[in-house]
């Protein structure tokens, strides 16, 4: 691959300006998933007969969780590191068990994780900590650009820098996930392939859970003044996306809010597949009987994504 961002770079050097087509240096990053179409098709967890294939399914962790963060600072302001304004952030896309039970850290052939959490997994095995090139790197190797200034801009870390998540969250849960198997990319697999496909994958689910935008739409904003009841939260989650999903609180009685986790089932391949709101497996930690706080970010730690195009003006 480092032979491939050497021609890279010579290429884009001799064309200078001219466009190039990537394609002619650059692999796919899509999973060889063609015989999948022979196969039954169900939500996972919904199968009635055994899924043969899971590279067409995500299974046993059929139960799919999009899980963001409501952060009011990262920690790393100084270094540039800073929250999308209007939005909640990335945390990850989950391979829950249908009975909310979960595995992780499921291949330490791809361990990319420089601080892995936990450290031991429940059965005893060390999980050893991963001092290579980051992750980061993996997602340039394949020239997406767009990904990675997207993730940038919507998967932020907080007290240590963005990659050092990525890479965590990759290697807890994705190797987990059957559709991100290394054998679902076929013969002609390309290392590093089912990492920047999975970082596509998060993408894509956390854009069909604009949670900002949902509550700003019942008149739920970011306020240091006012509260708002968990019945309340939760039910304009619902009335929007057709689920209770888990809202995660923090402080000494549950009172701050501070993430959200979607529940899914998905039709099809975690990549590309369709999914289903279920309700959470898991009781919320909000308080039920007083106010939570949705509390507005500090304005240095915030910052405004959206883009002017090219040649707008
Ligand atoms: C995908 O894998 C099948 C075998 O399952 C193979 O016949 C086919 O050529 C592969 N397609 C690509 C685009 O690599
Ligand atoms: C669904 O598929 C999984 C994985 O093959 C299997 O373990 C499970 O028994 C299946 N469920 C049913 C009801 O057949
Ligand atoms: C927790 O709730 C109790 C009872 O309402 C209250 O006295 C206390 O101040 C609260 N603590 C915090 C940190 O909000
Ligand atoms: C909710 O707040 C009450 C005080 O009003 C406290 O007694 C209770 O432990 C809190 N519940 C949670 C889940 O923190
Ligand atoms: C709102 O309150 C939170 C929590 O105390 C604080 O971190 C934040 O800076 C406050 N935001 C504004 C705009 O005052």
């Amino acid at each position: 691959m480092a032979a491939v961002i050497g021609v890279l770079a010579s290429v884009a050097f001799a064309v200078q300006a001219k466009a190039f087509d990537w394609n002619l240096v650059v692999p796919h990053t899509y999973p060889n998933i063609s015989a999948c179409a022979s196969q039954p098709l169900s939500y996972s967890c919904e199968n009635t007969t055994v899924i043969a294939d899971t590279c067409c399914s995500p299974t046993p962790g059929g139960l799919v969780l999009q899980t963001q963060f409501w952060d009011t600072y990262t920690g790393l302001e100084s270094e540039g590191q800073l929250l999308p304004q209007d939005s909640w952030t990335i945390h990850g896309l989950w391979p829950d068990n249908c009975d909310g039970s979960y595995e992780q850290y499921c291949d330490f052939s791809r361990q990319y994780d420089p601080d892995p959490s936990p450290s031991v997994l429940p059965d005893g095995t060390p999980v050893p900590a991963y001092r290579g090139v980051s992750v980061q790197s993996f997602i340039v190797e394949f020239a997406r650009f767009d990904l990675l200034d997207y993730m940038n801009k919507y998967w932020i870390n907080q007290g240590a820098p963005n990659r050092d998540f990525w890479a965590h969250e990759f290697s807890k849960h994705a190797t987990c996930t059957s559709t991100f198997d290394v054998a679902c990319y076929g013969p002609d697999y390309q290392e590093h392939q089912d990492v920047v496909d999975f970082y596509l994958a998060v993408v894509r689910a956390f854009q069909k859970f604009p949670t900002y935008q949902m509550l700003a739409a019942s008149g739920i904003v970011p306020s240091n003044t006012t509260t708002y009841s968990l019945a309340q939260l939760q039910a304009v989650l619902k009335a929007q996306t057709g689920a209770v999903p888990y809202l995660g609180c923090g402080g000494i009685n549950g009172t701050i809010l501070e993430e959200v986790w979607y529940f899914n089932h998905v039709l099809g391949v975690e990549q590309f597949g369709q999914f289903k709101s279920v309700d959470s497996t898991t009781t919320s930690t909000c308080n039920t009987t007083q106010g939570i706080w949705y509390y507005e970010r500090t304005s240095t730690s915030e910052r405004d994504v959206r883009t002017i195009p090219e040649g707008f003006y």
